[in-house]
């Protein structure tokens, strides 16, 4: 995942194919939106092929929405990317901990 100002980009996202469809993808996307959240990421946006259309309902069920398309994007077979992004809902207590540590450090 990179983090670029307030946005997550999630550049890939997979479960050995044994496990798919026992919720580990869905627990995986969960808290790697938790994360960027409580690392004070305000949206988080991903691209995916148009025709997987599992990952697509995995990321619609998590709220994220398609904004758009990059035609030819995947070099294999030329195949065109959909664009999606989702809000974040804010994390309560974001970056407290980090915040505590630092102040720990300085104080010991
Ligand atoms: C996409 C992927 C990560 C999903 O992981 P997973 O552990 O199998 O998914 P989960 O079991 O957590 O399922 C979560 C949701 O995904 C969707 N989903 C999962 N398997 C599905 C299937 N066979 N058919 C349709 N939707 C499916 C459903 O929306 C599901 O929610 P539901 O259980 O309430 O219906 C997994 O299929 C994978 O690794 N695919 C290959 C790599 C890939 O395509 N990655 C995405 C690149 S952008």
């Amino acid at each position: 995942m990179w983090l670029i100002v307030d946005e997550a980009h999630v550049t890939n996202i997979a479960v050995r194919e044994p496990y798919r469809g026992k919720g580990l993808g869905e627990k995986l996307l969960r808290e790697m939106m938790r994360t960027a959240s409580w690392l004070g990421m305000l949206r988080m946006t991903l691209e995916v092929r148009v025709s997987n259309e599992i990952a697509q309902s995995l990321y619609r069920k998590l709220g994220f929405y398609g904004a758009g398309l990059r035609p030819g994007y995947y070099s294999d077979n030329g195949e065109d990317a959909l664009i999606m992004w989702a809000e974040l809902v804010p994390e309560e207590n974001a970056g407290t901990e980090i915040a505590g540590a630092a102040e720990g450090e300085r104080s010991s």
